[in-house]
């Protein structure tokens, strides 16, 4: 009976789920604490431990209705955290929907495994190079490969979106939602974006799945790419032609546990291909295999 109601409540809404195993996980922390000090101050265990245990009771329940309410409040939170925060509200009556069609019946007609790899790296690093190498590689051993890509996705889907702070966060919110549902449709993505902060990246990974997601950092100095710049837009940038142009006067974030990191200074698109794909094969996944990420650095 009780447990019905909590099944039902949790399905209702998940957050709900959180809350409550969270009340409950610092409630013992909390009340462990207090009955070790209840013994230290009155030097009596079991004064300790009935003040430990009354406290554990009515402060679970305290704690999740403070935790429900501040679930509502949008002080304080970042502008992309309110809006979903509002959908959330507004949404309240969505449930997610299953389908009889699976992924991983998807994945077993498409013979491999769906994943993302996360290109990320300065404009000119080589992203869209390596990219295009790898979807035609995909293609060539009859995986189901797409890219998604930061220039079209802008001119596209995140038309609305600029390059200020905000607007990069939301760019790669949606772009790792839509790189999702291609993994979720059985579709291998390669995916291009300069990506530059560290916790948007964490968040595309939180999104499309830790264990379908593969960092590759494409690693140039600002220096090649400056020389590299095939859409001037570097130049442009230094002549205070563009705003909040990464590199210039926008900061890039190196990723510090990127599972492929590529140094294309110094490698060719193919020698860069060739890495990838030896990554690929130690974890199973250049065909039908199971999914095990392990890391490999070529520096
Ligand atoms: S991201 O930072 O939000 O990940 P994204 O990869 O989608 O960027 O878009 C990068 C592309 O936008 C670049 O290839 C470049 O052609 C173009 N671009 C235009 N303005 C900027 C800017 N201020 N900073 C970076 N790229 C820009």
């Amino acid at each position: 009976m009780i447990t019905d109601i909590f099944v039902k409540l949790f399905t209702k809404d998940p957050t709900i789920k959180r809350h409550f195993v969270k009340s409950v996980s610092w409630r013992i922390m909390g009340s462990i604490d207090t009955a070790i000090l209840g013994f230290i101050i009155t030097g009596k265990l079991s004064v300790g431990v009935k003040i430990g245990g009354l406290e554990l009771l009515t402060k679970i329940i305290l704690y999740f209705i403070h935790e429900r309410i501040w679930h509502r409040v949008s002080f304080g939170l970042p502008a992309s955290a309110k809006r979903t925060q509002k959908i959330n509200k507004r949404e309240r009556n969505l449930f997610y929907q299953s389908f009889i069609i699976t992924r991983k019946d998807r994945e077993q007609l498409n013979n491999h495994t769906a994943f993302t790899i996360w290109l990320t790296g300065l404009p000119g690093s080589g992203k869209s190079t390596i990219a295009a190498a790898l979807d035609e590689w995909f293609y060539q051993q009859k995986m189901h490969s797409y890219i998604i890509d930061g220039d079209n996705t802008r001119l596209g889907i995140n038309s609305d979106l600029n390059f200020t702070r905000e607007g990069r966060q939301e760019n790669i919110r949606r772009v790792a939602e839509i790189c999702k549902l291609f993994n979720d449709a059985g579709t291998i993505v390669v995916s291009s974006f300069i990506s530059p902060f560290e916790e948007d990246r964490q968040q595309a990974k939180n999104i499309i799945g830790e264990n379908s997601f593969i960092e590759v950092f494409t690693d140039a100095s600002i220096h090649t790419c400056k020389q590299r710049d095939k859409k001037g837009l570097y130049k442009l940038a230094e002549e205070g032609k563009i705003k909040n142009f990464t590199g210039i006067n926008s900061p890039y974030e190196r990723p510090l546990q990127a599972d492929i990191h590529l140094n294309t200074d110094i490698y060719t698109p193919q020698a860069c291909l060739n890495f990838i794909g030896e990554w690929l094969s130690k974890n199973h996944l250049n065909g039908s295999g199971i999914f095990q990420k392990n890391k490999t650095d070529n520096e």
